[in-house]
């Protein structure tokens, strides 16, 4: 099948590969010429594991171009661009909307366009009415995949949700997806079929759920702070109940990036413009919950160290999530900027996100003070303190005392309940976990 995908970020991009792979001729369009040209050459503009084998092993039939009328070719356009978020919370639909009305100029009687970004409920009623006078039908199919496992998520994913208008045009849309979706679904792969406004809502619950899921354990580790508790071995219990489950229930700094924390607050956002945002106050808990583990960090720090000021700390972290170079909304860089916004000299470490953090630094006017570096072990060197921010393997498995014998201090404060405690105990070290006194 011919397919054009709009908006090659880490949604679009993994997507118009991942289609490729399942034997279809697909054409990536974005409006950035330099990740086209990166693309085009099947270098991910990013990192993603296994991108790069998969843009690689399916160039004969991926091209990428900044032109929209090269979706002219196509019959099933995926429109994958951001919504980021807005001043006031709610999504910032200008590049959906800017993608639909480009592509109108190009859709043809029988094409089926393919909604994936995340939306406010309403949007794609409002967006099938546009597309409808070219023959083309619109359905909303959300993605689920998380960065760091994009690819084996597009492929293989837990579901698929299609919104579909009523009637025939329903019919059809659904069977033109199960097409290019045929070697999924063969894998027994559940599908569910839903009216629009259930598919929209079904991508924005399933992130609230999760950071709920996720500020709710960070709120027993709040309490476990005052009272001695071990909020893992809490998680761990709970967890068994299968009605629970323990995926989800790391507590620690937090959750960030380019999903979570803004899909929550556009969900508040579209609630109340609803008429129904009680429904939804408890999000807002939920956030702030999960902004307040950003400060906890420099919290135990002053605790251990007095004024920061003047003091040298190590951040091994940027990225807000291992696997990723994804900065967005990183606790872990929040936390690196705060500590050098308290007087100390930070060194932050990354495999991936050290790159793409310079120019960020650069623009807060914190370069003297904070610096990156892909080396986390160099970083150390004559460090007062240790922040494990991102929970690389890398740095799980990094021998404790190696570490002590280049730090000058003896604390490490594990933001990610990720390190093996008694080790780095037994190293020497002062240990400070998150809700694990
Ligand atoms: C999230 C969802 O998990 C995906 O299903 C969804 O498709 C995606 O958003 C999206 O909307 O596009 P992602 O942002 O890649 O995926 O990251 P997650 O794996 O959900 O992690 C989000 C944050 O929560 C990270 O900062 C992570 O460190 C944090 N987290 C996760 C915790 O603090 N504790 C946990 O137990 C789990």
């Amino acid at each position: 099948m011919k397919i054009s995908v709009i908006g090659c970020g880490y949604l679009g991009a993994v997507h118009a590969a991942s289609m490729a792979e399942l034997g279809h001729e697909v054409v990536g369009i974005d409006v950035n010429p330099h990740r086209i040209d990166s693309l085009q050459r099947s270098i991910a503009p990013f990192h993603e594991p296994g991108f790069d084998a998969l843009l690689l092993k399916n160039s004969s039939r991926l091209t990428f171009t900044t032109e929209m009328s090269a979706a002219a070719d196509a019959t099933v356009h995926f429109v994958a661009v951001g919504t980021p978020q807005s001043a006031d919370g709610s999504a910032d639909m200008t590049y959906v909307n800017s993608a639909i009305e480009g592509l109108l100029l190009y859709l043809s009687d029988g094409d089926l366009v393919v909604g994936k970004s995340t939306v406010p409920v309403g949007t794609a009623e409002r967006l099938s009415e546009q597309v409808q006078p070219t023959g083309a039908v619109l359905m909303w199919n959300p993605e689920f995949l998380r960065e760091g496992f994009a690819v084996e998520d597009t492929l293989s994913p837990d579901r698929l949700v299609y919104g579909v208008p009523a009637g025939d045009d329903g019919d059809s849309a659904t069977a033109i997806l199960d097409e290019v979706y045929s070697e999924i679904i063969a894998k027994g792969t559940p599908r569910l079929v839903m009216n629009f406004a259930t598919a929209e809502l079904v991508k924005v619950a399933a992130n609230s759920f999760l950071a709920t899921k996720i500020s709710f354990i960070n709120a027993m580790a709040e309490i476990a702070d005052v009272t001695g508790a071990n909020v893992t071995q809490l998680a761990d219990a709970i967890g068994y109940d299968t009605r629970i489950g323990r995926r989800f229930l790391n507590a620690g700094i937090g959750f960030g990036g380019g999903c979570l924390p803004k899909d929550i607050r556009g969900f508040v956002a579209r609630a109340e413009e609803l008429g129904v945002g009680d429904a939804l106050s408890f999000l807002k808990d939920v956030d702030d919950i999960n902004v307040r583990r950003r400060t906890r960090v420099a919290e135990i720090l002053t605790e251990e160290l007095g004024n920061l000021a003047g003091k040298t700390i190590v951040v091994w972290g940027i990225s807000f999530k291992p696997d990723s170079d994804d900065i967005r909304d990183s606790p872990a860089l929040d936390i690196a900027e705060s500590l050098a916004r308290a007087g100390a000299t930070v060194v932050s470490a990354d495999p991936e996100g050290w790159k793409p953090a310079q120019a960020r630094i650069e623009q807060s006017g914190l370069s003297d003070s904070l610096t990156t570096t892909a080396d986390h072990r160099v970083a150390v060197a004559g460090a007062d303190a240790l922040v494990v921010a991102t929970e690389w393997k890398v740095f799980q498995g990094e021998n404790a005392e190696t570490i002590g014998e280049l730090m000058s201090g003896n604390l490490v404060v594990d933001g990610r309940n990720c390190l093996d405690a008694e080790s780095w105990k037994a190293a020497g070290f002062r240990y400070r976990g998150m809700g694990r006194a």
